[in-house]
């Protein structure tokens, strides 16, 4: 074996066991004084491509300054187990985040529209499940992936807006920050959820793209100019995405939608049993959304009322 092969093998194997097996600093250390060393073998070992020499280069510098930053800094990858010893896989949230999700909810709430603004919101989204429908159909899958990738737009924005509100006016926003922003990871995990089930198509990623775009700036306006009238736009979708898991719910029950195990991720952030199936998740994620729509309503009755959201206490860790 000539010396340019031996490097080149040396160098995938130290990439593959470091990030496995050499995690200390002393470790860490080691192998960038070897990767020196080894690069400095590959300047001296005869022919070699220049592209393949470029690319090998470029990838342990990159190796290396991950290392090299993460020794710096002093963090390493937290090393956190579930209660029965085994090793926690979710970098995106932790045990003491998952939650046993309240099915107790009542899937026929509504808040009947009164006055213009609630009859401006209620048409609004009324209007905009017409094409929505018409697109999806039944295929609920496909339906929910998508629209999950929406719903989780409004709370990071009403959270941001609030976030700078309290900023400007040096003032407490009694929780609603908080309330929202978790209300929009709870969204984000609903689709983390989804894609461990199904990948979407090149034309429904291009779709995502342009209606985020649009949505994260037609929300962000109306938050600015009407925070009750957006939190009661939102309180209405969130009464729709109840409506489209329970017909989810009924396909599932009636066959027409293959039930199949719940994913990993899913039994983890909900805290379900291990033989849970894509139902019982189906029946968590609505008992969010209903948990959203009544967080919404109720933001938008505050404001309704003549009160600022901070007067009345966010519900923290109402899912
Ligand atoms: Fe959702
Ligand atoms: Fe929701």
């Amino acid at each position: 074996m000539n010396t340019g092969a031996a490097t080149k093998m040396s160098g995938l194997l130290l990439r593959q066991l470091g990030q496995r097996v050499l995690l200390t600093s002393a470790c860490r250390g080691l192998v960038a004084e070897t990767s020196a060393n080894l690069r400095h073998a590959g300047t001296v070992g005869g022919v070699r491509y220049k592209s393949s020499l470029a690319t090998d280069a470029a990838n342990e510098e990159k190796a290396e300054n991950t290392k090299a930053i993460s020794s710096y800094w002093g963090i390493a990858p937290p090393k956190i187990t579930k209660e029965d010893g085994s090793a926690w896989k979710w970098n995106c949230f932790r045990p003491w985040e998952a939650y046993t999700a309240d099915v107790s909810i009542d899937v026929e709430k509504h808040h009947k529209p009164t006055n213009l603004m609630d009859k401006f919101a209620y048409w609004t989204v009324q209007t905009l499940k017409i094409p929505v429908g018409l697109f999806f159909q039944r295929r609920h899958m496909c339906h929910a992936m998508l629209l999950e990738t929406v719903a989780a737009v409004p709370g990071m924005v009403g959270g941001m807006l609030l976030h700078c509100k309290s900023l400007r006016r040096f003032e407490h926003s009694g929780g609603w920050i908080k309330a929202l922003l978790e209300e929009a990871e709870n969204e984000r995990m609903h689709l983390m959820t989804f894609c461990e089930i199904a990948d979407p198509a090149w034309y429904e990623r291009a779709l995502v793209f342009a209606v985020q775009g649009v949505f994260f700036n037609a929300y962000f306006l109306a938050y600015v100019v009407s925070p009750k009238l957006a939190h009661r736009i939102v309180g209405y979708l969130e009464e729709e995405a109840v409506i489209s898991y329970t017909e989810f719910l009924k396909d599932l029950d009636n066959g027409s939608f293959k039930n199949r195990p719940a994913p990993a991720i899913a039994i983890d952030y909900w805290r379900l049993p291990q033989d849970s199936t894509l139902r019982d998740v189906i029946v968590v994620i609505r008992a969010d959304e209903a948990h959203h729509r009544d967080l919404n309503h109720y933001a938008s009755d505050i404001q309704c009322q003549g009160l600022e959201l901070k007067e009345a206490p966010a519900p923290i860790g109402y899912h």
